[in-house]
This record gives C-alpha cells, structure tokens and sequence, in this order.
C-alpha cells in the first residue's frame, strides 16, 4: 500500500530511502523553534486539526480555499483539514483574550494540509512553526517578530548571507491601489496578481493588471522605487539596533496572498533565490473581530461590530523549504542518538539485578539499553558498538560474593568495579 501523493512518513536515521522524511531531523527543528520562542517570551498554544469549513471561507482568500481538504462529517457538517493556523488562533484568541495579560505572545508547531499542486518545496502537508501576538499596533511589535523569525533561522547557523526578509506593506499598496482604482472590493484581485509577479510570465500579469485599469510598468515603477512608509522605516530602525539591519530589506515585491492582512507584511527567502519562501507573515488587524461576529464596512475600509477587537500579527515559518536550505548548506548535523550505557546480560541468573540496575540509571537521566531476551554475550557486544554505546555495564559477583557492576568506557577502554548505584550512575553521567 502506497502512502498518499504529498505526504511524508518520517523513520529514524539512518533513512531507508532518500525519499522519506527524517523524524531526527523533524524533532531537531521543533526544539529549536521552541528554544528562540520560549526566549523571546512566547507561550506554546494548539487547536484542532480539523475545522469548520466557514472559518476558512471567511476570509483566508481564494487561493487557500482552492486548496482545501474538506468534506460533509457524519454530523452534517461542512469541516475542513487546517490549511493554517492563524483563523483557528483568532478563533481562539476572540473567545478567552480576556484571561491574559496583553500583549499576547503565543507559538504553535501544527501540521497543515494544503492540496496543492505538488513542486519543489511544496506538499500536502507541512509543519509551519507559527508565532504570534495581539493587543499591540506599535511597529515595535512587527519589529520583535520579525527579529524572532530572524533568530530562529540563525539558531540553525544560517547568516545574513544565507537568507534575507523582504519587508512590504498592505497600507502602501493600499494606498497606490485606491489611487488608481475607486472599488475597494477589487483591492484583493490586484493583491493577488502583485503576489504572483514574480512567478507569472510579464505578458499574464500584464493582461490582468490592465483589466484592472493598472499598467504593468506602473506597478514595477513602485516596486522598484521601494520608498519605505514612516511604519516600515520605525521596523527597519528597530531591527538595525538589535545589530539585524544585514538581514532585512524593504521590498514592495512582496504582499502576500492571504486576505486578511492589514499592515505591514514580509517573506524570508534564501538569498540565492533557489527555493520558495521559507516563511510569511504580517498584520492581520480585523481578523479577530471578523472571527467574533464583525462585518466590513466599506464606508471606512474597516471590520466593525465584532465582540473582540485586538490588533494582531505573526509569521509562519515551514519545515520543507527549510530543510532544503539547511541541507544544501550542509547544516544538519548528524543524528547518532545518545546511548550512555549498554547492559550485557551474560549470565541469565543476573537478569534480575540487571533489570534493577537499568530501572535505577534511567530514573537518575541516563540512556540505558540491553538485550530483552537472551543472547550470546559476542552479539550483546556487538549491538553496543553498534549502537555507539559509551559504556557498557555488567552486573557480577565480586571475591567476596557481593554484587558489583563492572562499566566498561568503550572510548578508553578502561574498565572500572564499583560497588552501589550511586558509583556507577557517577560514572555514566559524570
Ligand atoms: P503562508 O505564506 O501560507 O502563511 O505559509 C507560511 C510558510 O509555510 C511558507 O512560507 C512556506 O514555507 C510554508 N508552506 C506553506 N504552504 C506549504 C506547502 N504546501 N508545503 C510546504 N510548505 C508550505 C501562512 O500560512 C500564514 N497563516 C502565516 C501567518 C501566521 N501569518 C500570520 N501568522
């Protein structure tokens, strides 16, 4: 049986197949997303894979809603597989902010599944490390976001020459678009051609910019002339004091195709320009009062009359383009796990105290193994080395007739006796 087109199934190293995912490595990434959080004061957070489907139609945009796993449940309702997190955190966020101090801080790791066309960089499902906070408008917020985004790629030894993160703005777009154009309903359609300039052929986005009543070289005139706003100028400023200016740009390229953001907005990308965006983020200030019953108003651009309303923004940063990058870079180390002691059992009369000596040393932190059944001790020796082993323990009578445990460092070779768990558990852990 043939896993799903899109997905991965992840073995421990070494992998069978180059075509199969690594849990090492999958682990390797989720501790270190959780280690730049944490420091940065972010709590951890999680929803249900499954949703209402409504919650995505509300206002994620066509192109995500094209993409959907959904489907009718046994109980008539119209659910759809998560394809992100963030209209599931509003969801969240509208129905108990009230229990938390602002602003909010919170991270999530989630799987999300997306039916897309599959190409490089691209699957059906992905884990997206996603960090957010609310009740804060102050660009001072974006600023700390994006430098966690920026510290968590260099937690993995990537540099500025490695990646860089292109800084945009929905207002400035907003802005050129209502100059041009009086119906605020079509600003998303333009949003979206803007999103896929680099990747459509010029002739494409020229026909649809034009149906617009835009031109093609108006709009690379504005991209090219990159004038960062008041807002995006304070972001900049703020990541220069941190010592990060090297790793961020002001680029109008950049504009997202999601619908609900609101302010400014940025991509981080490999610099060489060799994979897809390795993360995606910005403000999504109406969304939560969307979430909690609001409604456009297209007299003042604004959602109204929802029951929470909290400035928002985060990003989304996802493994598979990561990985790539952290592949060709050749920064993913190697994945030996830690086995501080092997037990040889030889002599089946010492199972017992065996078993009792491996209980203790597991209870005091180490990482202990050994033979379930019984087996030759040449073969028991041979798993060890196998397995990289440190040591290797035995249980055994000393002279007297007393129980000793004899550990052996497989390094140095050197062997030591020592009597009570408290000598060997120095021994194994120092
Ligand atoms: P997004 O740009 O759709 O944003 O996704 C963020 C990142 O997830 C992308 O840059 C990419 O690395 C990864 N990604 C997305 N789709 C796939 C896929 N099919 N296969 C592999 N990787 C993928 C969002 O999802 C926003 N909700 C992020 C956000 C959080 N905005 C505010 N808070």
């Amino acid at each position: 049986m043939e896993r799903l087109p899109g997905f991965r199934d992840f073995y421990p190293e070494p992998l069978p197949h180059q075509d199969v995912g690594s849990a090492d490595a999958r682990s390797y990434l989720f501790d270190k997303w959780r280690g730049t959080a944490r420091g940065y004061g972010f709590r951890e957070y999680d929803g249900p894979p499954l949703e209402l489907l409504e919650l995505y139609t509300l206002k994620s945009g066509d192109e995500i809603v094209g993409q959907l796993y959904n489907f009718v449940d046994k109980g008539d309702r119209a659910v759809a597989l998560r394809p992100e997190m963030t209209p599931s955190l509003a969801r969240m966020v509208a129905a108990h902010e009230r229990n938390y101090k602002k602003p909010l801080k919170w991270f999530s790791i989630p799987q999300l599944f997306r039916y897309e066309r599959q190409q490089k960089g691209r699957l059906r499902e992905h884990f997206q490390f996603n960090a957010d906070l609310f009740g804060e408008t102050d660009p001072a917020a974006d600023a700390e976001l994006i430098a966690l985004l920026i510290d968590t790629l260099r937690a993995f030894g990537l540099t500025s020459e490695d990646f860089v993160v292109r800084l945009s703005s929905r207002n400035a777009w907003q802005e050129f678009f209502s100059k041009r154009c009086s119906d605020p309903a079509r600003a998303y359609e333009f949003y979206q051609i803007i999103d896929k300039l680099e990747r459509d052929e010029p002739e494409a986005s020229r026909t649809k910019l034009s149906a617009l009543g835009f031109s093609r070289d108006e709009v690379t005139h504005f991209i090219g002339a990159g004038e960062p706003t008041a807002e995006l100028q304070a972001i900049v400023n703020n990541l220069a004091a941190r010592g990060l200016a090297d790793f961020v740009k002001v680029d109008y390229g950049i504009i997202r195709g999601l619908a609900y953001y609101t302010g400014p907005v940025f991509e981080a990308f490999d610099r060489r320009g060799e994979f897809r965006a390795l993360a995606g983020g910005g403000r999504y200030d109406q969304l939560v009062n969307l979430i909690s019953g609001g409604r456009f108003d297209a007299a003042t651009n604004r959602v109204r009359g929802g029951k929470v309303d909290l400035p928002a923004l985060g990003f989304g940063l996802g493994d598979v383009v990561l990985l790539e990058l952290l592949k060709s870079r050749g920064l993913l180390p190697g994945f030996q796990p830690r086995i501080d002691a092997w037990c040889l059992i030889e002599d089946e009369t010492w199972r017992g105290e065996s078993l009792r000596l491996i209980q203790k040393m597991r209870e005091a932190g180490a990482v202990v193994d050994y033979s379930l059944v019984p087996a030759k001790s040449d073969k028991q020796f041979k798993r060890a080395l196998e397995l990289q082993a440190r040591h290797t323990l035995k249980v055994e009578r000393d002279s007297a007739g007393a129980g000793v445990v004899r550990c052996k460092n497989l390094a140095t070779r050197q062997e030591q006796v020592v009597a009570g768990m408290d000598a060997v558990r120095a021994l194994l852990l120092g």
